[in-house]
């Protein structure tokens, strides 16, 4: 239990992001790969991960790797697997397939040779076959099948750790909270610096931001997959998290949020509540295009703005309003140039009241830096489920506006 192999998945753009997460917790170094990191780690390391990364999906441990070219193969190898040493067969799993490459017609049919295999293996060595639950498995099983293998791994997350346990109140297109916090990583904010989300719905960056900013474990809030396995020892992890609640502290940077609707700001108060921030983060109404700075000092703008017909522009910009009304057109149309004076808006707003400050935009508009009539000065990308989207940099050089605006003539 000393030397697991491990895979953690993750969005892919986070990659090198989830690679350094992955250093600061354990202090060893993984691999990136494609849509994840690998690396050997006790099982010490599997439980902080669970408890600590905000940017991994799961932590897979993996406990086999072999050719295959049929799927006989596969249920050969699954079989010869010792399940027993992670689960007993009172206890349900369900298998879950992802393929690369794979020359199988059938990835169901693959799915139900594993289980199969599985199944088999308790009955011959116990004479009891475990149930499977698609619906709320105890245990959880990937394959992930290449050109010519198939390895198997155990999950030790459960739910998949972008749940973490605090939010129950969402809007209409809330972040995943992996996302909102592999944002946070690649803007680089140092949880020193003012951090304000002025679209922030249910408030998940905010949210992510607060609990960086008191050193509070992202998991802190939720119970793993691992408390159900054989090696799983309650005082092992009950010294874990004591250890993680000792390392929490008031915050070190002020962190806001607000959203024209004030049923979000509604739910972003009470989800800060659960994830025990409340008192870290400021949640207010108003309109994006009309809020002043909170605070004094400038800081980081970090946000997922209004997009498209599902999270449409609202306030003095919004579709319903005279100046975005189009002569024609329908409602698609009114909210591209709703959208259009949004942007140009707000990048006018930034650049005349946000002298300092920086900010950090995901957007799945490529075109966006056009709209805002802004350079970028940096673009990540960064998938949002299976969105392709890009997290664009602006900085609102202090004094600009005003230099330009002075320019006689
Ligand atoms: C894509 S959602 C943000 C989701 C958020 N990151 C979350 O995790 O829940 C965009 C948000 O912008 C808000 N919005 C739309 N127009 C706005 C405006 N003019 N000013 C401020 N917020 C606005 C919407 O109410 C919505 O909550």
């Amino acid at each position: 239990m000393n030397d697991l192999p491990l895979f953690l998945p993750c969005a892919a753009g986070v990659e090198d992001l989830l690679l350094a997460e992955v250093q600061r917790i354990t202090g060893g170094m993984g691999e990136r790969r494609r849509g994840g990191v690998s690396l050997r780690a006790a099982w010490r390391d599997v439980l902080a991960l669970n408890l600590h990364s905000r940017l991994t999906q799961r932590v897979l441990v993996q406990l086999s790797d072999s050719p295959y070219r049929s799927e006989d193969d596969l249920y050969e190898a699954a079989r010869s697997v010792p399940w027993d040493m992670w689960f007993t067969p009172r206890q349900s799993f369900k298998v879950e397939t992802t393929a690369q490459h794979s020359p199988l017609k059938s990835l169901n049919f693959a799915t139900l040779r594993i289980k199969d295999a599985v199944a088999d293996r308790f009955r011959d060595r116990t004479g009891v076959r475990p149930d499977v639950d698609t619906q709320q498995p105890q245990v959880r099983l990937f394959a992930h099948l290449t050109a010519e293998r198939l390895v198997l791994y155990i999950d030790t997350s459960g739910e998949p750790l972008f749940k973490r346990g605090w939010r129950e109140d969402t809007g209409e297109a809330p972040l995943k909270e992996t996302l909102a916090a592999a944002m946070l990583a690649a803007s680089g904010w140092d949880a020193q610096t003012p951090l304000y989300d002025p679209c922030c719905g249910s408030g998940t960056i905010a949210i992510e931001a607060a609990q960086i900013a008191c050193g509070m474990a992202a998991g802190g809030q939720r119970r793993f997959g691992f408390e159900r396995l054989a090696p799983f020892q309650p005082a092992l992890w009950s010294q874990l998290q004591a250890q993680a609640r000792e390392q929490e502290h008031p915050p070190t940077a002020p962190v806001f949020g607000s959203d024209v609707a004030h049923r979000m700001v509604d739910f972003a108060q009470r989800n800060a509540d659960r994830a025990g921030v409340a008192q870290a983060v400021q949640f207010r109404g108003g309109d994006a295009l009309q809020r002043m700075p909170p605070g004094d000092a400038p800081g980081l703008l970090l946000l997922n703005p209004p997009y498209g017909e599902r999270i449409a522009v609202a306030g003095v910009a919004g579709s319903g309003s005279a100046a975005a009304r189009p002569a024609r057109g329908g409602r698609e149309q009114a909210h591209m140039e709703g959208e259009g004076e949004f942007f140009e808006r707000l990048a006018s707003h930034w650049k005349k009241h946000y002298p300092g400050w920086t900010a950090w935009l995901l957007t799945p508009d490529l075109k966006l830096p056009g709209r805002m009539r802004l350079k970028e000065s940096r673009r990540v990308p960064m998938w949002n489920g299976p969105i392709e989207c890009r997290l664009f940099r602006f900085d609102m050089v202090a004094g600009r506006h005003e230099a330009s605006a002075k320019q006689p003539g």
